[in-house]
């Protein structure tokens, strides 16, 4: 009986209770209520670590009651303002309105009120992703793949070291791996009373409504590994397929716990074909079509995870796209579109013609317009996929590229003119040169485009 117990709880029994003590408990036949009342204690223990923060870290973004978005759907963002005006608190009018880094490729994002921009786009974006192990070897996973929807309602959180906090030392696992990301999806309940259990757990606030793991922002280099820890964990590299693409990344699969497979759909997870990879620092993907040349800009654009490079939007943009499929998706957030960059003041559609724009004091090129595929059709709040919307109002009446007639166009791919910079929320936007856009089609691996 003992064993069922156990088995019951997967052997991870949190709680200590002696033999004689279950033995009473099977006597009065209150093993029903024993075993979901251990699966209780140990979620609310877990839910109890989930609260705690890693140790000399602080979370990257905006506290999570708080967005800049949380007036998105104001309709004085359907019009656009005259670039030179200023709003009644002396900002802008033009001006950055939100900022998202999405860590995992596809997860959600995390919002930020200023962020470092390095040489791959917003830091942290698209550094890992979700790979599935096909016949033809790893290939990305995205919302996107049918069945992938619920890697919309997997959050990822960024833990950087922070010195200021008591308990920051150098020599923790934690700073030296440049921090941690704390990746949570929604719980999955078993079947029959268990199941019924643990909801009702999770319902009265006892049992956390989400399960998580925590991962290394770096993977330690192997000479730190031999050196101090010889049991610390080594993430092999391994070619993974991205579009036309195969950069070698970190293979994570080892801090995978069997409930994220459940989560994703595979029921058998030491069998379960998913991984998660880290992108390589020395591994990115360089980009060339449609960016700017290195000898302008006197650097290699370059990407994680990322399709191209990061993306940007106007608000009035979105509202118009909004308002046209109103009838199917009465609430579409701007969050479809996975901006990093977000973008109030100038009307629908003003940067359909932009060729460079100042953000802040720094000169950014708009690479081509960004070629919109079906993931915005996904909930990113309930992960649930529309039949057809927004996609069918968007083919509809963006397809407006000459390079690209088949597919709908909303917002920009950007591509800063200097390798490092730091763009906050409320930065001024002004447009430098408009000029003609052409979307260039994906280009065989290797295959360069010149003078573009
Ligand atoms: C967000 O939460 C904090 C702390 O829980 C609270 O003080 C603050 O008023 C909340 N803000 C909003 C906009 O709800
Ligand atoms: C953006 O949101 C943050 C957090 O709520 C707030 O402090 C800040 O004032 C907002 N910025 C603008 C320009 O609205």
């Amino acid at each position: 009986m003992w064993a069922w117990i156990e088995d019951q709880l997967n052997g991870q029994l949190l709680v200590k209770v002696s033999p004689l003590s279950v033995g009473f408990a099977l006597l009065s036949s209150a093993v029903l209520a024993i075993v979901p009342l251990l699966t209780l204690a140990k979620s609310i223990s877990r839910s109890r670590a989930l609260r705690q923060s890693p140790p000399g870290c602080r979370r990257l973004g905006l506290p999570f009651n708080q967005s800049n978005l949380s007036d998105e759907f104001d309709r004085k963002y359907a019009q656009g303002t005259s670039p030179d005006s200023k709003d009644e608190d002396g900002l802008p009018s033009w001006r950055v309105k939100a900022l998202f880094t999405y860590p995992i490729k596809s997860c959600r994002g995390i919002e930020l009120e200023h962020a470092d921009v390095v040489s791959t786009g917003l830091q942290y974006d698209r550094q890992f992703a979700f790979a599935q192990h096909t016949p033809k070897g790893w290939v990305c996973r995205t919302l996107r793949n049918a069945g992938f929807e619920r890697m919309a309602l997997i959050h990822a959180e960024i833990w950087i070291p922070d010195p200021s906090s008591p308990s920051y030392e150098t020599r923790r696992p934690e700073i030296r791996s440049g921090g941690v990301m704390i990746v949570s999806y929604p719980r999955v309940t078993p079947s029959g009373l268990l199941g019924t259990i643990i909801r009702t757990g999770v319902m009265l606030g006892l049992v956390a409504s989400r399960e998580s793991f925590t991962v290394p922002l770096q993977p330690e280099t192997p000479a730190e590994i031999e050196i101090d820890s010889p049991s610390q964990p080594s993430y092999p590299l391994k070619p993974v397929t991205i579009w036309k693409d195969s950069p070698l990344a970190h293979d994570y699969a080892i801090h995978l716990p069997p409930s994220l497979h459940k989560y994703l759909g595979f029921h058998h997870p030491s069998s379960s074909p998913l991984t998660l990879f880290r992108a390589h620092s020395t591994h990115p993907r360089n980009i060339y079509r449609n960016a700017p040349r290195k000898a302008q800009l006197g650097f290699q654009p370059q990407t994680a995870f990322a399709d191209a490079y990061p993306i940007h939007l106007t608000l009035s943009s979105h509202h118009d796209v909004a308002a046209r499929c109103a009838s199917s998706l009465p609430h579409l957030s701007i969050r479809r579109f996975r901006a990093n960059i977000i973008i109030e003041g100038p009307g629908p559609f003003a940067e359909d013609q932009w060729k460079k724009v100042r953000i802040g004091n720094t000169d950014v090129y708009a690479a081509c317009r960004t070629i919109r595929c079906l993931l915005p059709n996904v909930d990113p709040d309930t992960g649930v996929r529309h039949a057809s919307q927004p996609d069918r109002t968007l083919k509809g009446y963006r397809r407006v590229d000459e390079g690209d007639l088949t597919n709908a166009c909303l917002g920009l791919q950007l591509v800063p003119g200097v390798r490092e910079w730091v763009v906050r929320v409320g930065d001024e936007v002004r447009v430098l040169e408009t000029g003609v856009h052409r979307y260039i089609k994906m280009l065989a691996p290797g295959e360069k485009v010149e003078g573009v």
